[in-house]
């Protein structure tokens, strides 16, 4: 029965993506794919591994997890991606892997860099924890590099509450990813109600109306791990692997996997119509947008926009219940302080540094665009 239902929603992640369900491996997180995806690399102590400085703190977790070291590139302001240059000034004969990434959905320059890591053989990885469903120049993405990560987490392209899996395309990693997967520990009872109050809070709790208040007690509950978060415990303070986190998904996330899958098509239309909206005015109204060449085949996740008074505008967005996100506010979401201890230096990625501290995000799932495009109009003097 367990068989058939991870057999059943490895075809439905494949379907999307183009290839076959044996390329597909399924993990508590995406971060966790990610652990795994590295493991297969061999990557250890000594070895470098590239990541564009506009990322997620579980990022170089993993990495540093495995003794290896985060080596971040700045972003080009464009793409909010690795800039080229940066990027090939930061190899040595240490790196190992490069981390392309699709931020907030968007990728970018993903054959150069898999062909320039190939003549090197470096390894690349995809980090596609935004960008399900979406494709890249014809392609979906993931489809590009060794291997590709995804992430099935509450407000990702669709949702199993917390969850992820791997997509990985090398034949030689293929073996390797069965072996490592060997050590994956089956999740606990106490998961499994923590993933129930997680889906409880979700549907029946976390309405529009009272977005703003759950959301600080949800943040709260998952910092102390109470419920289910993305992030939680020891991995915003310490970059020491935390007890049972090589973890695998459990059979619930699979069945809301398969069932959050039957939507997602409908909401990646809503998200690309929305980014389009969006996009529109800030382009009109002479603000930071987004060239639409570069989004002509995928959904914004998030919808970046920047301004010059973060705080004033969130107050505004509380004020008037808009659900505005956060992600990216730091180089190294969602860490503030002590960036050295993910060996991440501001000095070197001025830019990523930058736009960081400018960044909010709009809402792409939102169905009262108008609603949206008030606010906008609101904060048109904030905008940058
Ligand atoms: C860019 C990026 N990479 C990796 C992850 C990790 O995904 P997960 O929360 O499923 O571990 C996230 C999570 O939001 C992310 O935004």
């Amino acid at each position: 029965m367990k068989k058939d239902i991870a057999q059943q929603y490895k075809t439905a992640i494949a379907t999307y993506l183009n290839t076959s369900s044996e390329h597909i491996y399924l993990y508590y997180k995406g971060r966790v794919a990610l652990y795994a995806i590295l493991k297969a690399m061999q990557v250890q102590q000594g070895d470098e591994v590239i990541i564009p400085a506009f990322t997620c703190v579980v990022v170089p977790n993993a990495i540093k997890y495995l003794g290896a070291t985060p080596v971040y590139v700045d972003i080009d302001p464009v793409t909010y991606n690795a800039d080229m240059q940066c990027l090939k000034r930061a190899i040595t004969e240490h790196t190992k892997v490069i981390i392309c990434q699709n931020t907030f959905g968007l990728s970018s320059n993903v054959e150069e860099i898999q062909s320039l890591a190939r003549s090197r053989q470096i390894y690349t990885i995809e980090d596609c924890t935004h960008g399900f469903g979406g494709t890249y120049h014809g392609k979906p993405n993931g489809s590009y590099c060794d291997a590709a990560f995804y992430s099935t987490q509450w407000n990702k392209p669709f949702s199993t509450g917390v969850g992820g899996f791997a997509l990985v395309q090398n034949q030689m990693l293929q073996q390797r990813m069965t072996e490592v997967n060997n050590q994956l520990e089956l999740p606990t009872r106490k998961d499994a109600i923590s993933l129930s109050t997680l889906y409880f809070v979700r549907e029946k709790i976390l309405t529009e109306k009272r977005y703003w208040r759950m959301i600080r007690l949800y943040r709260w509950l998952s910092r102390h791990n109470l419920v289910q978060g993305s992030s939680g415990g020891t991995e915003l303070v310490s970059t020491v692997m935390p007890s049972h986190y090589f973890k695998a998904l459990s059979t619930t996330q699979m069945k809301k996997g398969l069932q959050n899958l039957q939507h997602l098509n409908d909401t990646l239309a809503l998200r690309k119509q929305n980014a389009i909206i969006y996009n529109d005015y800030l382009q009109k109204h002479g603000k930071t947008f987004v060239e639409s060449a570069l989004f002509e085949d995928h959904s914004f996740l998030k919808f970046p926009i920047l301004v010059n008074d973060r705080k004033k505008v969130m107050d505004m967005a509380e004020e008037q219940k808009i659900p505005l996100g956060e992600w990216f506010c730091s180089p190294i979401h969602p860490i503030d302080k002590n960036w050295e201890l993910w060996d991440f230096h501001a000095n070197k990625c001025p830019i990523a540094v930058e736009k960081a501290s400018q960044m909010l995000n709009l809402p792409t799932d939102e169905k009262e665009t108008d609603k949206i495009i008030r606010f906008l109009e609101k904060i048109n003097d904030y905008l940058l």
